[in-house]
């Protein structure tokens, strides 16, 4: 499979489309604002922005958005949203040593293998008390192991083996979204991606489970850490 920048390559116009409408969905959104508090002017990375979507609200707080994403044709996009973006590795990030206040990421930990690594750059350029929004797919109720594309009609998941079996899940994430069969989607377990964040030096603040329009179980998953 490719790296991250093809994943999206080529389905940027696509996605901006799908996703646009209803994207971050309401609850998440709520959660984001309230975590955001006032900017007062600071700087705000939005972490693989994508083409932007989560920018307003986070300039609406009072901050001034400098947005990174792998996905050159991602950014052409963004680059219409947000005030200032880049194209750079979550990974390897190019930004100064605590030299940021707040880091949002939104629904990218399925996008890359080496989570920890990008959670380890956050910690690295996040001042002390700076903090990490997350939110992104929940790693129980969203992956290869479950198919939830009957879950509006009959009100029931189907849940097959494989939830232990981290890695790349190229025919996509059983979400109905149809994202995951175009870029791939990698699964990582509860523990992987919690381990993650706190394996990097943050400390979890706050969790929170979000429906995202699951009507069974939560699809979608956020938290706050705080350096
Ligand atoms: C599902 S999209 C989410 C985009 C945006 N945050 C949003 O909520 O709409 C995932 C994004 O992660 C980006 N991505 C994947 N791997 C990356 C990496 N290693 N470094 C930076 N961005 C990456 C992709 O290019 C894509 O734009």
């Amino acid at each position: 499979m490719a790296s991250g920048a093809a994943r999206y390559d080529g389905h940027s116009a696509w996605y901006d489309q799908a996703f646009s409408v209803f994207h971050p969905p309401g609850e998440e959104l709520a959660f984001l604002r309230q975590a955001l508090g006032t900017g007062h002017g600071q700087v705000c990375v939005d972490l693989a922005c994508g083409t932007g979507l989560c920018a307003q609200p986070i300039a609406d707080a009072g901050y001034r958005v400098v947005g990174f994403d792998i996905s050159a044709d991602q950014l052409r996009f963004a680059r219409g949203r947000l005030g200032a973006v880049a194209r750079a590795d979550a990974c390897l990030l190019p930004v100064r040593d605590e030299s940021v206040s707040v880091v949002v990421g939104m629904f990218f930990h399925t996008d890359l293998e080496d989570f920890a690594a990008a959670a380890r750059q956050v910690a690295r350029c996040l001042r002390p008390r700076g903090r990490l929004i997350y939110a992104g797919l929940h790693p129980c109720f969203i992956g290869p192991f479950v198919d939830r594309t009957r879950e509006p009609a009959e009100r029931v998941l189907h849940f097959a083996p494989g939830y232990d079996g981290t890695g790349w899940a190229d025919r996509g994430s059983g979400d109905g979204s149809g994202l995951g069969g175009r870029v791939g989607f990698h699964h990582k377990t509860l523990a992987g991606f919690l381990g993650a964040i706190a394996s990097s030096g943050l400390s979890i603040r706050a969790v929170r489970e979000f429906s995202g329009g699951g009507v069974v179980l939560p699809r979608n998953i956020g938290l706050v850490a705080e350096k």
